[in-house]
């Protein structure tokens, strides 16, 4: 298995057309933006029927406890607790207000019966799914309209189990558009971090229409033929299969920052496209090593740009020019 294992450290100052992040101007640090709350309330899955031996199901479970945390909506939120073992489930939502906290050995494992991944509507700034018309499936863990949620531990794994989605989509047995592992749609103030993400559906990780996320040391692995498994998608990509998608509805992308990545046999350095109506602004690349590799030899492999403008420092390969102007150099001025 290919590892391509990286600290990262994302703060998306706004990705949301409509929520005004402006107040973010005086925040000190990047990691600052969201504080990782202690919660007082915990509960363990196993209270709620939880079973970690990698057969049984454990929808039930997951959903009971987070239907409970929402209900019963203690003061500063609940932390959910994942022992050690292997617990198997469908695709479930979060809430508000909750930490999924995965314990070292612990690790939730997607089902691999397609026929239990319920379908969602498509992103309304997309039109359709990206891969097929019409809906798309939820994505494994799913957050839409929250705030205020972690997902941490002790370096726990999500298991997408995506092989059995890489295979429809090589055999072009898609019906609708393959599941992220994790998405937060129309939400704010969310954490992840010491997690490990393994084998996702497709993209592992999509922010959007989200503000104030921050998403650091995670490690995030996927054999390198797996088709999409992107790591963080943070409201990519500029292309739209048709005009069917509301203009109105195009994210406003800025202030992300990418800090301290260690790449290896990495095909590509990094790929950065705006929106033509919508262009990335004051992104910020730092500490950023990035080693190409075929078995052909090690292989300078550059950038990619359009649409966005930012700064870079100590950044190998050097990056595209739009994102060195030193008009830009502040983007990464903010320290964390
Ligand atoms: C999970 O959230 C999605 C999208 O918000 C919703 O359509 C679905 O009904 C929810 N599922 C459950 C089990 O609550
Ligand atoms: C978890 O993994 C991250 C990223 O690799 C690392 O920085 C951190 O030290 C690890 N934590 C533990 C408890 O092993």
């Amino acid at each position: 298995m290919h590892r391509f294992v990286f600290s990262i450290f994302l703060c998306f100052a706004a990705i949301a057309p409509f929520l005004n992040c402006g107040v973010l101007a005086d925040v000190v640090t990047c990691s600052g933006i969201v504080p990782m709350r202690y919660r007082n309330d915990k509960i363990s899955i196993t209270d709620f029927g939880g079973v970690g031996d990698g057969v049984t199901m454990n929808t039930k479970a997951f959903r009971v406890a987070i239907y409970r945390i929402e209900h019963l909506r203690r003061r500063g939120g609940t932390l959910l607790y994942i022992p050690p073992g292997e617990y198997l489930t469908e695709s479930f939502n979060l809430t508000s207000h909750m930490t999924l906290y995965l314990a070292r050995g612990a690790v939730i494992k997607a089902t691999q019966d397609t026929r239990y991944w319920p379908l969602i509507a498509p992103l309304p700034s997309y039109g359709r799914g990206r891969e097929r018309p019409g809906g798309r499936y939820m994505s494994f863990i799913h957050g839409d309209g929250l705030h205020d949620v972690i997902i941490t531990g002790e370096n726990g794994t999500i298991d997408g189990q995506g092989s059995v989605w890489w295979n429809m989509w090589r055999q072009r047995t898609l019906q609708f558009t393959r599941p992220h592992l994790i998405e937060f749609m129309n939400s704010k103030n969310i954490i992840i971090s010491n997690v490990i993400f393994k084998n996702s559906p497709s993209w592992n990780i999509h922010p959007v229409y989200c503000s104030n996320v921050v998403i650091q040391y995670l490690t995030i692995l996927a054999p390198p033929d797996s088709p999409n498994t992107d790591g963080i998608d943070p409201g990519d990509v500029g292309d739209h299969p048709d005009d069917k998608f509301d203009p109105n509805a195009l994210p406003v992308v800025k202030d992300v920052t990418i800090k301290n990545v260690w790449g290896e046999k990495v095909q590509q350095a990094g790929s950065i496209h705006g929106l033509s109506n919508s262009p990335f602004t004051g992104i910020c690349l730092s500490n950023i090593n990035i080693h190409g590799g075929t078995t052909k030899g090690p292989r300078k492999t550059p950038w990619q740009c359009s649409d966005v403008s930012g700064g870079a420092v100590e950044v190998s390969p050097w990056p595209c020019s739009e994102l060195t102007s030193a008009s830009q150099t502040g983007a990464c001025s903010i320290p964390f």
